[in-house]
């Protein structure tokens, strides 16, 4: 009850819509839902609580900016408006569209292993298949062909990140991406945090008090400073579908050299697999 009347009050407090001036790119399954939620403990952000899809659903884009800015949520003049889309990072019209919108805009990129994120974007894709009553394909079926790993399956192509990140380069410069250690995310929210905030040139708000460990989800959750407490649902931490260890082990060698690639392209590494 107090969250919607303090929200209310908000809104009637001669706040508007404005476009965002940060938007989580991706990628999919990285642990965008927390960097959004994380980042929104900040008194100074204000998030789109549902993912947009403006700049990669052409119908959404055909609707223009006042459509956009109207899915934003209210805020305050020098609160930064966020928004997050994963869908975006691995779109090829969608780099020039938000430079467009606005070429100063900074963009978040929360990176993961690659091969744990076409596990769980698998995973993602079986749980809504198994809900909308579609047959179950197992991982590897899908993954390999005579043995081999299969490069047109989908989920294999949105962990090349080089590729995806390269047009994104084309278009804007390398300081404008702030790159996130979505599994140091995991471990420890919040020194990630603060490398955002100082990103998005915000006063350092959010705490470490902003974070506790909860055994039985086994994640991080958040408490705001209203003393609110919130996990993410169960979509988000749930254990992944099998995968036989050869055949990871087969995807581990095939990321190895995109891998590379994309360590150059950041200028840092990640321990993956
Ligand atoms: P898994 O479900 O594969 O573990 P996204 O929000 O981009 O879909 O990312 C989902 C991922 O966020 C989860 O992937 C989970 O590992 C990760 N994550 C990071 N921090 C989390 C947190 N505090 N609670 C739950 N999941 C978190």
């Amino acid at each position: 009850l107090r969250a919607a009347s303090s929200s209310s009050s908000r809104s009637r407090n001669a706040t508007q819509q404005r476009l965002p001036g940060a938007i989580i790119i991706g990628v999919r399954k990285g642990g965008t839902r927390a960097l959004l939620e994380m980042l929104s403990l900040h008194p100074d952000v204000e998030v789109a609580k549902a993912e947009v899809h403006y700049f990669n659903v052409e119908e959404h884009f055909q609707r223009g900016l006042a459509w956009y800015r109207a899915q934003m949520p209210f805020t305050l003049p020098g609160q930064l408006t966020v928004e997050k889309t994963p869908g975006y990072f691995a779109s090829p019209q969608v780099p020039v569209r938000v430079w467009e919108m606005n070429p100063a805009v900074r963009l978040l990129l929360i990176v993961r292993d690659p091969a744990e994120r076409l596990v769980s974007d698998y995973t993602q894709v079986l749980h809504n298949r198994v809900t909308r009553h579609k047959p179950y394909q197992p991982l590897e079926e899908l993954l390999l062909r005579q043995g081999h790993i299969d490069p047109a399956y989908k989920a294999l192509q949105r962990s090349l990140y080089h590729q995806h990140l390269t047009r994104w380069l084309d278009v804007f410069p390398r300081e404008q991406v702030h790159v996130v250690d979505g599994e140091a995310l995991i471990r420890h929210p919040f020194p990630e945090l603060r490398r955002a905030e100082k990103f998005l040139d915000l006063p350092p708000r959010i705490a470490p008090s902003n974070f506790y460990f909860n055994t039985t989800k086994g994640f991080y959750c958040l408490l705001s400073a209203g003393g609110h407490d919130k996990c993410l649902d169960e979509s988000k931490g749930r254990p992944h579908a099998p995968l036989s260890s050869q055949a990871f082990r087969k995807l581990c060698g095939y990321f190895r050299e995109p891998n590379r690639l994309f360590f150059e392209m950041v200028g840092r590494s990640f321990s993956w697999c």
